[in-house]
C-alpha cells in the first residue's frame, strides 16, 4: 500500500472518496503542481489547473497527456499579479492546492521579480478561495520559510515546524527567495486567521526527482550542474532534499486527512554537498563531477529536520539515493544530460 501511494498510483482507494470531487492547482505547470494534477488525476479527482498561458503547448501538453485529463482536467488562464484572476478556476472547488510562485535565485528586482507575485498572488488566491467558499487551502510554501532564523544548525539540532525565518534577517542578508516565501507565508496565516478560511502550509526542502514537464526547473538544474561537468567544485553547504511524488502526495494527504492542521515540513535528508556528490559517484561512475568544496573553509555543518509531523500524515519518504537516481535517469530521458 505504501508503495502504490508512493507511485501515486492509489486510484481505487483515492476513487471512492474522490469521485466527483471538483479542486484546483495553482501554476498546474510547474515542477511540483505537475506531480500533485498527475496524483490527484489518478486518485478520481476533477482538477481545475491554472496556467499563465493555456495556449503555450511547453505548459500545456505534458497535463493534457496524463491519464484522466481528457474528462477531468480543465485548464484557466490566470496571473496572480491580477486580482480577481483566479475566480472562474476556484469557483466550485472544495480545496485549492495553491503552489503558483516565482522560483528565481538571481535576482535584480525582488520586488518585481519576486514579492509582488509570491504575497499579492497569494492573497489574491486566497480572495479567491473565500469568495468560492473552499473547504481548505494546502499552500506551498518552503524551508526557505521556516530555517533562515540565525539559530545554529549543527548534526544535532533538529529543526521542527516550531521555527520561523525572520523577515529582517532575509532582507539584510538580500535572501530574496527566501523572503518571499517568509513574507507571503506569513500574509497567508494572517488572511486566513482575519477570514476564517482554512489554510495547511507544507515546508518542501530543495525538491528533485522525476521532471513531468519538458523543460528544466531552477531545483532540478541544481543537479544538472552538478554532473555535466560545468564546475570542478561543490558549494560548500548542507541543505535538505525530498523527492518530488513525496511533496506532491503529502499535499494532497494534507486536504484528505481531515486533521491535517498548520505547517509540515518535508525533508528526507539533509546533507552537504560533498555528500551528495559521493553518492552520485558510486551509483554513476563514468560521470564527472565537481572534486573540491567551493571556498576552502571548513564544512558547512549538517543538521536535522523531523519527519514526525509529515509522516503522521501517512506520508512516507522516499530515500536520497533512489531520488538522485530518480533525477539522474529523468534529465537523461528527457535529452538534458548524456552519459
Ligand atoms: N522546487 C523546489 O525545490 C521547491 C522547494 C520548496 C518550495 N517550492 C515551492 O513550490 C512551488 C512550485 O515551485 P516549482 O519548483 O514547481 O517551480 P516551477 O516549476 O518554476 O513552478 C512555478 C510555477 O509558478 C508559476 N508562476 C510564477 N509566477 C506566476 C505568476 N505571476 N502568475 C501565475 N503563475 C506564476 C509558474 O508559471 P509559469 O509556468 O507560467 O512560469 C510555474 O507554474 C513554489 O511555490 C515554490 O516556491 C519549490
Amino acid at each position: 500500500m505504501a508503495e502504490k501511494q508512493q507511485q501515486g498510483s492509489n486510484v481505487e482507494e483515492g476513487s471512492s472518496t474522490a469521485a466527483g470531487k471538483v479542486v484546483c492547482v495553482t501554476g498546474a505547470s510547474g515542477y511540483i503542481a505537475s506531480w500533485i494534477v498527475k496524483l490527484l488525476l489518478d486518485r478520481g479527482y476533477t482538477v481545475h489547473g491554472t496556467v499563465r498561458d493555456t495556449a503555450d503547448p511547453n505548459k500545456t501538453l505534458h497535463l493534457r497527456a496524463l491519464d484522466g485529463a481528457n474528462d477531468r482536467l480543465q485548464l484557466f488562464n490566470a496571473n496572480l499579479l491580477e486580482e480577481g484572476s483566479f475566480d472562474a478556476a476556484i469557483d466550485g472547488c472544495e480545496c485549492v492546492f495553491h503552489a503558483a510562485s516565482p522560483v528565481f535565485f538571481t535576482i535584480k528586482d525582488p520586488k518585481a521579480e519576486l514579492l509582488d507575485s509570491a504575497v499579492s498572488g497569494t492573497l489574491n488566491v486566497l480572495r479567491s478561495c473565500k469568495k468560492a467558499s473552499v473547504k481548505r487551502v494546502v499552500i506551498t510554501s518552503s524551508m526557505a520559510a521556516v530555517t533562515f532564523n540565525g539559530r545554529p544548525r549543527t548534526p544535532d539540532v533538529i529543526v521542527d515546524e516550531t521555527w520561523f525565518s525572520v523577515p529582517e534577517l532575509c532582507e539584510k542578508h538580500q535572501q530574496w527567495y527566501v523572503l518571499s516565501k517568509t513574507l507571503a507565508e506569513e500574509a497567508a496565516w494572517k488572511f486566513s486567521k482575519d477570514n476564517e478560511l482554512e489554510i495547511v502550509v507544507m515546508h518542501p526542502t530543495m525538491v528533485i526527482g522525476p521532471l513531468l514537464q519538458p523543460t528544466l526547473n531552477a531545483s532540478v538544474e541544481v543537479i544538472l550542474n552538478l554532473i555535466n561537468g560545468s564546475s570542478s567544485t561543490y558549494p560548500n553547504f548542507a541543505h535538505g532534499w525530498v523527492n518530488v511524488k513525496d511533496v506532491a502526495l503529502a499535499h494532497i494527504l494534507a486536504y484528505e486527512v481531515p486533521s491535517a492542521d498548520g505547517r509540515y515540513c518535508i525533508v528526507e535528508r539533509v546533507v552537504h554537498y560533498l555528500e551528495l556528490v559521493k553518492i552520485i559517484s558510486k551509483m554513476y561512475p563514468n560521470i564527472s563531477l565537481p572534486y573540491k568544496c567551493g571556498d576552502g573553509e571548513p564544512l558547512f555543518p549538517t543538521y536535522q529536520v523531523s519527519t514526525d509531523k509529515i509522516r503522521s500524515l501517512g506520508a512516507e519518504l522516499i530515500p536520497l539515493e533512489k531520488t538522485i537516481k530518480e533525477t539522474i535517469e529523468s534529465l537523461k530521458e528527457k535529452g538534458f544530460f548524456a552519459l
